[in-house]
């Protein structure tokens, strides 16, 4: 096993998913705990603060959020002065002390949703030079957006359904317009927001009236929103890839079990042990389906995970026409509920083995791309400037009047 590592452990955020987040890094602090790795917690409030301390690793503090949060530390990212990166409190320590601060080594983003998940804090990763244990910025850009993850899908020539979609402004310039490309799909459909996640502002209409309505609820989530025909009779299934840009598997399948007719937020966090997060949902592990087709699914899932470019683990959503058998990719999680630590364990992976093979790879990839040319020496600027503004050709430069 790897040397011990600092791990920064980033969570919470402004999302639904808020909570759900929380589950997951207790869990995954709690694994690392059997590791060498050592892990630092960074709790993003509701409102996008960024607080640590030792509180912040203990669920049951998480049961007054008022003291939590009052007694947390203000932090940020900072270079320190021998370039390395820190997790720096940002509170006034007066004159002559200090700032508390920790060397971070590489960072587990375990946000579900929002800014955390949607490549955006990868992004200030990346411009902290940490090495980061999740997919990068445009991976989880377009894992987050459920349209241009189905449009890279078809690109490549991988099953996904049909759809239409529009933005709030198309909709209410042209309602008709709307509905008539949608109908030409066939009820019953599916609307869903594009940015969303556990099935909220997700709803299926049968005729027009529901289909108005459904897609205004879904106005209410997301400014834009994708429309596609129901799969029925519909199985569902999930599988898991692990992995960096070069080398990846995939897991055992899970059929996860609802109690309606689409997979609710309560089916999904709620019932069961609801401090296991997505772990306490009731699903089939191994999903029991015909092995051509388990086969199937587990070839388009790193085959996907690949031409999303994607690193770290993430959960592949399919529908599946049970009478068919067809196969379609409805949608990828970048950073999934509970890192899927289930669908790994009967492998042979346990939690702490899949946290230190994420530390491993975060390792392997920051290196691959820090590794690379990333400026090009010529000496442009000693020579333009030893010319002058008016040297610089092509730019019109205009006095200022
Ligand atoms: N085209 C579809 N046909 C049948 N059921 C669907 C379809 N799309 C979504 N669903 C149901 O709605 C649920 C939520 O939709 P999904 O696209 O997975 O959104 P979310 O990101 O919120 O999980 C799915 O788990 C499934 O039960
Ligand atoms: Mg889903």
């Amino acid at each position: 096993m790897s040397r011990s590592h600092t791990v920064l452990v980033a969570f919470g955020g402004p999302s639904p998913e808020h909570e759900v987040s929380v589950l997951t890094a207790m869990q995954i602090m709690a694994a690392l705990g059997d590791t060498p790795h050592k892990a630092l917690p960074l709790y993003v409030t509701k409102n996008g603060r960024w607080l640590t301390g030792p509180a912040f690793s203990d669920l049951s503090a998480y049961q007054d959020m008022k003291k939590l949060e009052a007694g947390g530390l203000p932090v940020a990212f900072a270079f320190g002065a021998d370039g390395r990166t820190l997790l720096r409190g940002t509170a006034d320590t007066g004159l002559f002390s200090k700032p508390q601060a920790w060397a971070i080594d590489v960072v587990i983003p375990a946000f579900h949703g929002g800014s955390g998940e949607n490549g955006a804090f990868q992004g200030v990763c990346e411009v902290f030079n940490l090495p980061c244990a999740s997919s990068g910025v445009t991976a989880s850009a377009v894992g987050m957006d459920k349209r241009l993850a189905k449009a890279v899908c078809r690109a490549y020539g991988h099953p996904v359904l049909p759809d239409v979609d529009f933005r709030e402004s198309e909709w209410a310039a042209d309602q008709q317009a709307h509905l008539s490309r949608i109908e030409a799909l066939g009820y019953p459909v599916f609307v869903k927001p594009i940015h969303l996640g556990s099935s909220i502002g997700v709803r299926k209409a049968t005729d027009r009236p529901a289909l108005v309505h459904a897609v205004e609820d879904a106005f209410r989530y997301d400014a834009h929103v994708l429309v596609e025909p129901a799969v029925s009779p519909l199985r569902e299934i999930n599988c898991s890839v692990l992995g960096g840009p070069d080398r990846c598997e995939a897991s055992v399948c899970e059929q996860p079990v609802g109690s309606g007719e689409l997979l609710s937020f309560q089916d999904k966090y709620l019932a069961g042990d609801a401090t296991k997060g997505m772990a306490s949902a009731d699903r089939l592990i191994p999903a029991p389906i015909p092995d051509q087709v388990r086969d199937r699914i587990r070839t388009l899932s790193t085959a996907i995970y690949r031409s999303l470019g994607c690193s770290g683990v993430v959960r592949l959503d399919f529908l599946m026409n049970d009478a068919t058998g067809d196969v379609y990719f409805n949608e990828i999680n970048t950073q999934p509920g509970s890192f899927s630590f289930y669908l790994w364990e009967p492998a042979g992976v346990r939690f702490p083995e899949l946290v230190a093979r994420l530390v491993d790879t975060a390792f392997e990839t920051h290196r691959s791309q820090t590794g690379r040319v990333r400026s090009y020496e010529t000496n442009l600027l000693s020579k333009k400037a030893a010319q002058g503004l008016k040297g610089l050709k092509g730019m019109k430069t205009r006095k200022p009047g």
